[in-house]
């Protein structure tokens, strides 16, 4: 089954054709981020007029790129929720649109858990110590952490889900792209962070107080992001008034940032599998891009007596892509009438709105 998959839920404009959920034909992505890097954020109107000038040459190269008509599809996919109201509707629109004048089934898909399928399609595959391809096993346990969710969900098949914990304030991505902007490193913050960290050499700068791990030693699976971000901004105002906010201090800062983030993450989702004894454990997500955190789970799951599969999808399907709307819709498959599809920019990882 081919399914041509429309995603629009942020700044991104993208396409795909997967076939069986699990082979990427085409995959195309365009992002206005360049235009949002100027102002630090995505301003949400600037994204949708940008989206309403790429859907359809986005399509148009999916389907070129895939070698495919419309003819050969079997089902269209669209991104309902949550996102920001304007961008989704631009997918929203052009997928209802054609579902209408190819006469196609349509899927409406919960971009939160499409995040998790992006670790079913062929170009993933498991991490770490047990090295074979193969598709993730029930139950499983997945951490969603993206710009605006941190998600720790556990699954016993498609379709079976439970909410396990999550973050009470900022997500972990947030985080990332707040702090990068107290340090003037741009946006998103994540990839900017992680760029400058990078280059830090420990020898170079006096150590800065540690950072705080908020929660990670309380007995829950929730996450608390707001008052790292608060440490960071005291931090910045300390080195201002001292005028040492040169390159070195935000290299260090930006370092200690990820550390943070990270060593939180890692302890309390392993400490999850272990407890909940699932057979894979999954990351999804822009977040989960990020190298140290992928380093710091497949270290841990060494030492770890329990193996189950790591898996982690490549770094350009973590972040905002259609292949994964397209896997979920296949493995979720419950088509609705076009006139019944709707904009959800509050729906939850549950499928609540
Ligand atoms: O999943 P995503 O592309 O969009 C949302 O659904 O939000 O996630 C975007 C988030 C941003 O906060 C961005 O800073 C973060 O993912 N991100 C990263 C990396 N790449 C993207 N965070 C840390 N390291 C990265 N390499
Ligand atoms: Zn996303």
């Amino acid at each position: 089954m081919k399914v041509l998959a429309i995603e629009t839920s942020c700044d991104e404009t993208s396409a795909a054709i997967v076939e069986n959920g699990t082979k990427i034909l085409s995959n195309v992505v365009a992002s206005s981020v360049e235009l949002h890097a100027k102002t630090g954020g995505v301003i949400p109107e600037i994204a949708a007029r940008e989206q309403l000038k790429c859907m359809l040459p986005v399509l148009s190269e999916a389907l070129q790129r895939a070698n495919t008509n419309h003819a050969e599809i079997d089902t269209i996919a669209v991104t309902v929720g949550p996102g920001l109201i304007g961008s989704l509707l631009v997918g929203i629109e052009t997928a209802k649109t054609l579902a209408y004048f190819w006469k196609k089934p349509i899927i409406p898909v919960n971009h939160l858990l499409a995040h998790i399928y992006a670790n079913w399609l062929d170009d993933s595959g498991p991490t770490g110590p047990l090295n074979n391809w193969s598709v993730p096993e029930f139950p499983l346990l997945a951490l969603v952490v993206s710009g605006g969710h941190t998600e720790l969900v556990l699954l016993k098949n498609h379709g079976q889900i439970e909410w396990i914990g999550g973050t009470r304030d900022d997500a972990a991505g947030e985080c990332f792209d707040k702090t990068a902007r107290l340090l003037g490193l741009g946006y998103p913050g994540g990839p900017v962070i992680a760029a400058a960290a990078s280059k830090y050499r420990p020898s170079e700068t006096p150590s800065l107080s540690r950072l705080p791990r908020p929660m990670a030693n309380e007995d829950n699976f929730d996450f608390s992001f707001s008052g790292l971000k608060t440490a960071v901004l005291r931090e910045v105002q300390n080195l201002q008034k001292k005028e040492q906010l040169n390159h070195l201090a935000i290299g260090q800062l930006s370092f200690e940032i990820q550390e943070a983030i990270s060593d939180v993450l890692v302890d309390k989702i392993i400490r999850a599998a272990k407890k909940y004894k699932v057979k894979s454990l999954l990351l999804a997500g822009g977040v989960s891009a990020n190298s140290r955190l992928r380093e710091k789970f497949g270290r841990q799951l060494i030492t770890t007596e329990q193996k189950f599969h790591l898996f982690i999808p490549q770094p350009k399907l973590c972040t905002d892509n259609a292949a994964p709307i397209a896997a979920c819709a296949f493995f979720n498959y419950h088509p609705v009438p076009w006139q019944e599809i709707t904009v959800s920019p509050g729906l939850t990882i549950n499928g609540e709105n």
